[in-house]
């Protein structure tokens, strides 16, 4: 037991946090036209500023990255407009702020993608369900197998998005090789039977996360976090060998200065956690963020145990502004509207009340 706890500060990066509780990213669909953030996401983000960290929405790389209607980009001056707002109010309000960079991948449909193009992924392995278009839910397509000469180009993508979000004003960034997008599809075995450098040994499978670390590293030195979803069947996923590829990666990570790595521990779909999160996390030497239904009780003891540096909450912080002032008095939660997590106004987003 130590005397640290989710109200100490602590130093990711180059940055100090004054607490340990992290808003998760979570997406919320409510970007403007052109996959622009607009103000009433600066809202909703200056609200929260009192997590020691906020990690935004996933946000794509580029137009081929998206997967979802009305989620932000960070690849054009306009949206880096948008998001300067964002930045400033939270630092307005004293708080620190991470983007998520994502590409989606097979998780897309040619409704959304530039010229009707045809998702990419490692490997043609179509994943089961839908993928929400303007028109509503649409079976997802076979996706298409990335070319070996096309990966420099994504990763160029990445290097991008990452300077785009210094001009923005971001105080770091958080690669998503998580929950079935992209970087996840190559990760895992399932998603990946590539016979190239890119597939078939773990090392391999890591090559494309490694070459993206790599090129967004050049651009934040010090402040660059990485996520991952080790038993994470949500988007169609699964692996042969959770334990034994994720230590493999785990492990690699340590090679490099990473601000963080931050873990969802379990399985979004069925909430079954059958993973040793302690061991894997043992296998980290940095910084540890541990999300996954994490709620005071258990993000206190998980702290206070060494299981992790800082915990990320995601709903909690959707539906309480200011959740640190409410675990630090004890006092009660509101309640989460599962109906207006998604899309929409300012309902459900901004209104949620202060206690
Ligand atoms: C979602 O839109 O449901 C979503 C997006 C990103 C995630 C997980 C879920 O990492």
């Amino acid at each position: 037991m130590s005397e640290i706890d989710l109200f100490s500060p602590v130093t990711i990066g180059d940055l100090k946090l004054s607490n340990r509780m992290v808003m998760a990213p979570m997406t919320r669909n409510r970007a403007a036209e052109g996959c622009v953030p607009q103000d009433i996401n600066a809202t909703y983000y200056a609200q929260r500023a009192s997590a020691g960290l906020i990690i935004t929405e996933a946000s794509q790389v580029s137009e081929e990255g998206i997967g979802y209607p009305a989620t932000p980009g960070i690849h054009n001056e306009e949206q880096v407009a948008g998001w300067k707002k964002i930045t400033s109010a939270v630092h307005n309000n004293d708080g620190k702020i991470f983007i998520q960079l994502w590409f989606c991948g097979r998780i897309s449909h040619p409704d959304l993608l530039p010229g009707n193009q045809t998702p990419v992924a490692p490997s043609a392995i179509q994943p089961e369900g839908e993928a929400i278009t303007f028109e509503g839910m649409k079976p997802f397509v076979m996706p298409r197998a990335l070319e070996t000469s096309e990966m420099a180009d994504i990763v160029q993508q990445y290097k991008k998005a990452a300077q785009m979000a210094k001009d923005a004003g971001f105080d770091g960034i958080e690669v998503h090789a998580a929950n079935g997008y992209l970087l996840d599809q190559f990760l895992r075995d399932g998603s990946n039977v590539r016979t190239d450098e890119y597939g078939g040994s773990p090392e391999n499978r890591m090559r494309m996360l490694n070459e993206v670390l790599d090129a967004v590293s050049e651009v934040w030195p010090e402040n660059v976090g990485v996520r991952l979803s080790p038993e994470n069947s949500f988007n169609s996923m699964s692996d042969s060998e959770p334990k034994a590829h994720f230590s493999y990666f785990i492990e690699q990570l340590n090679r490099r200065k990473l601000a963080y790595l931050h873990v969802l521990e379990g399985d979004m779909m069925t909430q079954s956690r059958t993973l040793d999160y302690r061991a894997l996390r043992d296998l980290y030497d940095g910084i540890y963020i541990a999300n996954c239904g994490y709620d005071l009780e258990r993000g206190q003891s998980s702290i206070a145990d060494g299981d992790s540096d800082l915990v990320a909450y995601g709903v909690p912080f959707l539906a309480n502004p200011d959740l640190v002032h409410r675990f630090k008095n004890g006092l009660p939660l509101n309640e989460a509207d599962q109906a207006t997590f998604y899309g929409g106004d300012e309902t459900g987003y901004t209104d949620y009340p202060f206690a």
